[in-house]
């Protein structure tokens, strides 16, 4: 029988400490951190992942600036207002919320953010970074993953973990965090043969496919830990994860929700990378 890791009550631990810290560098720097929120177009999830960012920063007591702009805006007024936002001393962080328009260079947009300031972790530089073991930003859905596997207690050196996904905001950033505790990491995909097999050898299984209840109960190994990174509709619109909790639940030893899992999370790991960004450019830090 699964126990549930309660991303939901981690988070709210998580932003109690960021509240607490956020209060210190007041005191010690005069001024609070402060998060740019940057949003174009009208897409309903994004929205609400947008609000919900702006909300957690409200919580923890850090400043933070939301900025709307139309689905038409070009691309060149976008990399304009953050390059305003990269040179703007008092923004601490600034993240571009994901898709974009059709019309728009994700990949430049990233690329265009200072990389001081790249609270997603996903500038070309945070990401080398990561893969070379260096101090930087790690991007928050891997980190709110690895606090989550932290929270149980579980010694990760020698598991079998596999991934499925490879995509460069979740997969492959766990891959290699996992990877950095000495587990022994399979990335799974689309095109990968036998996928209830691979899972089937994990201890620790990370689910990252965007695909509602790709995974069930008989792809998993009996006491494994199963993280469900997926957020998606059925059939009748119900919010549901990339893995079939019903069938899943049972078979894990510990096992987290859609919602209230990975998704709580990832909010309050911005948090911490906008704490981590803020010091970064403080000249005594
Ligand atoms: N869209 C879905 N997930 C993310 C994320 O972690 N960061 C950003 N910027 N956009 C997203």
């Amino acid at each position: 029988m699964g126990k549930i890791i309660d991303g939901k009550a981690l988070s709210q631990i998580v932003k109690d400490e960021v509240k607490a810290e956020v209060q210190e560098l007041e005191t010690r720097y005069g001024r609070k951190p402060c998060l740019a929120v940057i949003i174009v177009g009208e897409n309903p999830a994004s929205q609400v992942y947008v609000r919900n960012k702006v909300k957690a920063a409200a919580y923890t007591g850090m400043e933070s600036r939301l900025v709307e702009l139309p689905a038409d805006t070009s691309e060149e007024a976008l990399l304009q207002q953050i390059t305003a936002l990269n040179n703007d001393p008092l923004t601490d962080g600034i993240l571009v919320q994901l898709p974009l328009p059709p019309h728009i260079d994700e990949e430049k947009v990233i690329d265009t953010i200072s990389h001081g300031k790249d609270v997603d972790g996903f500038h070309p530089l945070n990401v080398a970074g990561l893969w070379q073991g260096k101090d930087c930003i790690v991007p928050c859905t891997p980190a709110g993953i690895m606090r989550m596997l932290d929270s149980i207690g579980i010694e990760l050196k020698g598991k079998k973990a596999v991934v499925v996904g490879r995509s460069n905001i979740v997969g492959k950033p766990v891959a290699k965090l996992l990877l950095d505790r000495n587990a022994t990491v399979t990335i799974a995909h689309s095109r990968t043969q036998d996928l209830g097999e691979v899972c089937r050898s994990a201890d620790v299984l990370v689910v990252a496919v965007g695909k509602a209840r790709l995974v069930k109960g008989d792809m998993i190994k009996p006491g494994a830990v199963v993280i469900d990174v997926g957020m998606n509709r059925d059939e009748e619109g119900k919010l549901c994860g990339d893995v079939d909790f019903a069938s899943a639940e049972p078979v894990s030893s510990w096992i987290t929700p859609v919602p209230g899992g990975v998704g709580p999370m990832t909010i309050a790991m911005l948090m911490k990378n906008t704490i981590a960004c803020f010091l970064s450019h403080q000249k005594d830090y």
